[in-house]
């Protein structure tokens, strides 16, 4: 069903249709993500993804330190689940998944999540995790992050981490949200 016609820089126009949530223009679809904010009383510090292989949720669940609020976890299918957008400062803990292609280190998913300006602008750190069997890439979704948008990249850790290392991240956050704003 044609709904309309999208008017484009360049002056072109272009038929569109709209199925479900997925815009296709000239046969190619682009996904649309809707953004729900997040209820005003909900304590949220922490934003994480991860995939089906679920190694940064449970690293994540593991994590305990005062004050510490309900961790928010980006959906796999942002534009059916839709996305999350927060109200207050949080720590964002990313995978990696460039395999090798640096263009492909952060996950599609969190690119989306922090496109969106109040996303970004309640952002404060990041923790990144990978595989050091990835070498010179290894955790490189933090550094990306981090060199893009100017907060420090407070941690990296491999797979689902150790119990050091929910240990010093445990204090380090409970640290780190007594000097952060
Ligand atoms: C396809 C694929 C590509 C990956 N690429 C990288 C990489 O470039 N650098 C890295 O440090 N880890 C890489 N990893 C390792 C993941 O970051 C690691 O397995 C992580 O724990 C996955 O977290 P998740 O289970 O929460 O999604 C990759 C893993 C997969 C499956």
């Amino acid at each position: 069903m044609i709904l309309t016609k999208l008017s484009v820089s360049g002056g072109c126009t272009h038929n569109w249709k709209l199925r479900r949530n997925v815009v296709i223009v000239f046969g190619m679809s682009k996904r649309v993500i809707r953004f729900h904010p997040l209820p005003a009383g909900e304590e949220v510090d922490l934003v994480y993804f991860s995939s089906v292989s679920n190694n940064t949720h449970r690293f994540v669940q593991g994590l305990r330190y005062p004050g510490a609020g309900t961790p928010v976890r980006i959906p796999l299918r942002p534009h059916l689940e839709g996305m999350p957008r927060v109200h207050r400062p949080y720590v964002l803990v990313v995978p990696t998944y460039g395999g090798g292609n640096p263009a492909h280190a952060i996950p599609q998913q969190v690119k989306d999540f922090l496109n969106d300006p109040t996303n970004r602008s309640f952002l404060r750190g990041v923790i990144a995790s990978g595989n050091t069997n990835f070498g010179e890439d290894y955790c490189l979704a933090g550094r990306q992050i981090t060199e893009k948008t100017r907060v420090p990249l407070l941690y990296c850790f491999e797979l689902l981490g150790t119990p050091h290392d929910t240990s010093v991240v445990s204090e380090g956050l409970a640290k780190f949200w007594t000097t952060v704003a």
